[in-house]
């Protein structure tokens, strides 16, 4: 959701890398993030001067052109998603406040108390011009400067009287070297140039300036400057513990290299996101996941285990269901993060929870792991994005590092994700004693297979973005499998809504008589995940049962099936072969022909496949 950049630095005059420009290259960085207006704030001669439009970077520059001197050194800017108020020019970021106009704010989440704060603010004299929330931030921070004459005490004083979740960053035309930023439940992260210092919603916004970056607690405020960096808490305490790291993202992996879209690079970079997934954890043929800090003793008491995630992450969620349950025995249950703690969930201190998470920063996921940790329960989290919240506030995280995902819909961090869940599994089965160690070793040796089999099936997409292209027109298409194929049918179907705009449904295929089935009419295409044929007989016949149901009504059945698996033939309008490998593992394997089906057919559609519409790429609200 909303992107945000800051930047103090020495680049005044330097043509095109003007704070100015600075904070446009940040913005474009984070476009993946999904917004629907943006705008920039600079100080240039001693005055503020904002410019924001409504709709995409390329109005905002457009409204740049000729303007927007500056010889100053600070900038913030921002890429909105609209929450409170439509996505006009007013209601952009950044916004004015103070009773000159002297502040001016940018604001990344929901402000709660944002209804009293405004009629108070009103009442002091204070112009509101947008229907924002975040407008409140900006004057209320701009009367705290009028008390305190610092921007850092006044941006600190304002922070601590709001509730709900934000990042705020602040630049006054009185303080023209400095920017201040604050953060409650919303991301934040510092990144520490040579003279130059940046702010951001996230790393992309700066890493082709830095790859050092500072992470900023939560409750706390950062003032930054070309040459200093102070954090202090809420309560105004010098915060001097803030982790540092390296950023391991390269900016290259961020650019399109030669695909239409970043949907279809990452696709195509799965065989080594898997494969990165897994490197370096089977150590002497033990298991090793260094992230782990849970004591093993704690991690051999727990009795049951709850999955807790969003959307993709979910249905990643679902499979580690199959593995962990069939692997070490223990009850798993799989809750959208966002129903966790609405239901009074059974959590104990013998509760393990899961939390996956690409970009770490889903307030529902989020949430969901708070609630748990209050119940006692432990929490592991699964996530991309290091330094994120959700990792931070958990108690222990194993990374997937696939790299930096930039489009909307989720591809190579599912399979990150399917893979960490895993190493998991193996793990606790290892840590349990339930898998003798040649087991682990042998299923080990299977899932490092997996990355070839990948890329083998990459090298056969001509025949699905074929499909697809021939497709582009359908108006539904239901998706079918069962045991790990039915979490990959539901994955199928939320790429196809989420950027080709279709109607798909998945199904669990054993469900289908019991009610679906009456969708099923003449030419209604049906793709089918098929399992391996090898080691669970009665689950293959069942599938191809289910085939021959639908294809019976009129369907035309479009099935992903294991090579050489002669059964579906005579009940295929289309077959798509994937390689052999264990039931379980299928999962990282057969999802990929329908991602290519996604992906290929809003392009022939001609839609926006990377930033679809409504849709934004972190949701860090409830
Ligand atoms: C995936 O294609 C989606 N855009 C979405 O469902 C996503 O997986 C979900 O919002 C969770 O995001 P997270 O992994 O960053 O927590």
């Amino acid at each position: 959701m909303c992107g945000i950049v800051g930047y103090a630095g020495p680049r005044a005059q330097a043509p095109s890398s003007r704070p100015v420009d600075v904070a446009l290259q940040g913005l474009a960085r984070l476009e993946y993030r999904g917004y629907d207006s943006a705008g920039v704030a600079v100080i240039d001669d001693g005055s503020l001067r904002v410019t924001k439009r409504a709709g995409k970077l390329a109005n905002l520059r457009e409204a740049l052109e000729g303007g927007a001197e500056t010889t100053g050194q600070v900038s913030i800017a921002h890429t909105r998603w609209a929450t409170h108020g439509g996505p006009t020019d007013v209601n952009a970021h950044p916004h004015q406040g103070g009773r000159q106009g002297e502040i001016a704010v940018v604001h990344n989440g929901i402000i709660e108390n944002f209804a009293g704060l405004r009629a108070e603010l009103e009442a002091d004299g204070f112009s509101f011009l947008s229907e924002t929330d975040s407008e409140a931030a900006a004057h209320l921070v701009a009367r705290e400067m009028e008390g305190v004459g610092d921007l850092t005490e006044a941006m600190r004083r304002a922070a601590a009287s709001l509730e709900g979740a934000f990042t705020l960053l602040a630049v006054h035309q009185d303080a023209p070297d400095t920017v201040v930023a604050a953060r409650r439940n919303s991301p934040l992260v510092v990144g520490l140039g040579e003279g130059e210092n940046f702010l951001g919603s996230d790393v992309a916004a700066f890493v082709d300036s830095t790859k050092e970056a500072l992470e900023i607690g939560q409750d706390q405020v950062v003032t930054v400057a070309a040459d200093e960096v102070r954090i202090i808490d809420f309560d105004g305490t010098e915060v001097t513990d803030a982790k540092r790291y390296t950023i391991e993202w390269d900016a290259a992996a961020a650019q399109k290299g030669g695909y239409d879209s970043f949907m279809a690079k990452e696709i195509h970079e799965q065989a080594g996101a898997v494969a990165d997934t897994l490197l370096g954890r089977l150590e002497n043929g033990s298991l090793k996941l260094d992230e782990m800090d849970i004591d093993p003793s704690v991690l051999r008491s727990i009795d049951k285990i709850v999955v807790v995630a969003c959307g993709t992450a979910a249905n990643a969620g679902a499979v580690a269901k199959y593995a962990i349950e069939h692997w070490c025995r223990i009850p798993t249950e799989v809750e959208l993060a966002h129903e966790f703690r609405y239901r009074d969930p059974v959590v104990t201190e013998k509760t393990l929870v899961v939390a996956i998470s690409q970009s770490g920063e889903t307030m529902d996921t989020l949430m969901a792991v708070r609630h748990a940790r209050e119940q006692g329960a432990k929490v592991i989290a699964l996530c991309n994005t290091r330094g994120s919240t959700i990792p931070r506030e958990s108690d222990a995280a194993l990374y997937l590092h696939v790299g930096p995902e930039i489009a909307v819909a989720s591809t190579k961090a599912y399979l990150g994700q399917i893979a960490a869940c895993y190493l998991l599994g193996l793990f606790l089965a290892q840590t349990r004693g339930n898998l003798y160690p040649d087991e682990i070793a042998a299923l080990m040796g299977d899932l490092e297979q997996i990355p070839d089999q990948i890329q083998q099936v990459l090298d056969s997409s001509a025949q699905v973005e074929k499909l697809a292209q021939d497709m582009k027109d359908v108006s539904s298409v239901l998706f079918l499998g069962r045991h790990v194929g039915y979490p990959t049918a539901m994955e199928g179907a939320l790429k196809l809504k989420e950027i080709a705009y279709i109607h798909a449904e998945g199904f669990a295929a054993g469900e289908l008589k019991h009610g679906p089935i009456a969708l099923v009419e003449e030419g209604q295409p049906v793709f089918v995940i098929v399992p391996s044929p090898n080691g669970r007989h009665s689950l293959h016949s069942k599938v191809v049962s289910n085939i021959q149901e639908v294809r019976a009504r009129g369907a035309r059945t479009l099935v992903i099936a294991e090579e050489g698996d002669e059964a579906v033939l005579p009940y295929a309008d289309e077959v798509i072969w994937v390689p052999a490998t264990r039931t379980l593992f299928a999962a990282l394997l057969t999802v990929i022909p329908l991602q290519i089906f996604s992906c290929e057919l809003a392009t022939a559609k001609g839609l926006d496949v990377d930033q679809p519409r409504n849709l934004a790429k972190s949701v860090t609200v409830e």
